[in-house]
C-alpha cells in the first residue's frame, strides 16, 4: 500500500495524479487536520507532525510513504528519510519546469511560507534560476479557504487576486503552485489570468516517481482500494475530501 499525507486535504491532488498513473495500487491517505494549516508553524513542530504521520501509516501497513504537502517535505523529509525503514517520496516546488516553460525570465511561486523560508527553497533557487527573475509570494489563508471547500467563492477570489497582483505587476509568465492545495484552485486562477501564463504543478511529475520507487520496492498492483483518515473529526472532513476527490469514502479517526 502506498500512504500520503498532508497537513490536510491539498495532498489529494498528488494522490489523484499516482491514481491515475497506479489505479490497481492501493492507496491510503492520512489529512493532519488536527494541526492544520502548517505554514505558519515552526519547523520542529512541522518535523515532528511528519514523524507521528508517517510512521501511523506505515503501521497502518505503508510501504512507500509520499509527502504530498511541501511545508512539510521542506521541513522534514532529510529527518523522515533517516528515521523510517520505508522508501519517502518528497515535494518541492517546480521551479526547474518553470525555468524552462518562462519565454520572459521571471517565474512566480505561490507557497506557504514555511516553504519559502526553507533552506531546501533557497537551494533549489540558487542551483537552478541564477538567470531567471524568481518572485516568491506566501499565500497566508489561502489552504483554510481550501479546506472550507471554497474553491469559488468572494472570499477565496479576493485572496487569490491578492496575491496574484504583485505577480502580474512583474510581467511573469509562468506560475509555480508550490503548495499541493493550490491546484483544487487551477479553475479560478485560469479565471484570473491570461491565457499566456503556465501554470506550473509537480503533482504528475511526483506520481512519476511514486511509480519508479513503488516499482523498485516491489510493490504491485492490486485492487485499486483508497482509504483515508484524518486527526481532525472525520464527519467535518468527508464532505470536502468527497469534493476534492470526487468520491465519497468513509473517513476514520487516526489518533496520531
Ligand atoms: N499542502 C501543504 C503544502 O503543500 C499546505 C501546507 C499548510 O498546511 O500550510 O505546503
Amino acid at each position: 500500500m502506498i500512504g500520503f499525507y498532508d497537513s490536510g486535504l491539498g495532498g489529494l491532488s498528488v494522490m489523484q495524479a499516482v491514481h491515475q498513473l497506479l489505479p490497481q495500487h492501493n492507496l491510503y491517505y492520512l489529512a493532519d487536520t488536527a494541526f492544520c494549516p502548517y505554514g505558519p508553524r515552526s519547523t520542529e513542530e512541522v518535523r515532528e507532525r511528519a514523524l507521528a504521520c508517517a510512521y501511523w501509516l506505515v503501521a497502518r501497513g505503508a510501504h512507500l510513504v509520499v509527502v504530498a504537502c511541501n511545508t512539510a517535505s521542506s521541513a522534514a523529509l532529510e529527518v523522515l528519510r533517516a528515521e523510517l525503514s520505508v522508501p519517502i517520496v518528497g515535494m518541492e516546488p517546480g521551479i526547474k519546469p518553470a525555468i524552462q516553460s518562462t519565454r520572459v525570465g521571471r517565474v512566480g511561486v505561490l507557497a506557504t511560507g514555511g516553504t519559502l523560508s526553507g533552506a531546501r527553497f533557497a537551494r533549489l533557487v540558487e542551483r537552478f534560476a541564477s538567470e531567471v527573475q524568481v518572485q516568491t509570494v506566501p499565500c497566508h489563508g489561502l489552504v483554510e479557504r481550501i479546506e472550507a471547500g471554497d474553491l469559488h467563492g468572494p472570499q477565496t477570489q479576493q485572496l487569490l487576486q491578492h496575491y496574484l497582483t504583485p505577480l502580474l505587476e512583474q510581467g511573469v509568465d509562468t506560475i509555480v503552485l508550490g503548495c499541493t492545495h493550490y491546484p483544487f484552485l487551477r479553475p479560478l486562477l485560469v479565471e484570473l489570468l491570461k491565457p499566456d501564463v503556465t501554470l506550473i504543478d509537480t503533482g504528475p511529475a511526483v506520481a512519476q516517481q511514486v511509480a519508479r520507487v513503488a516499482a523498485m520496492t516491489g510493490l504491485v498492483p492490486d485492487v485499486g482500494r483508497v482509504c483515508a483518515a484524518t486527526t481532525g473529526d472525520p464527519a467535518s472532513v468527508a464532505p470536502v475530501f468527497a469534493h476534492l476527490w470526487g468520491e465519497v469514502l468513509s473517513l476514520e479517526h487516526a489518533d496520531c
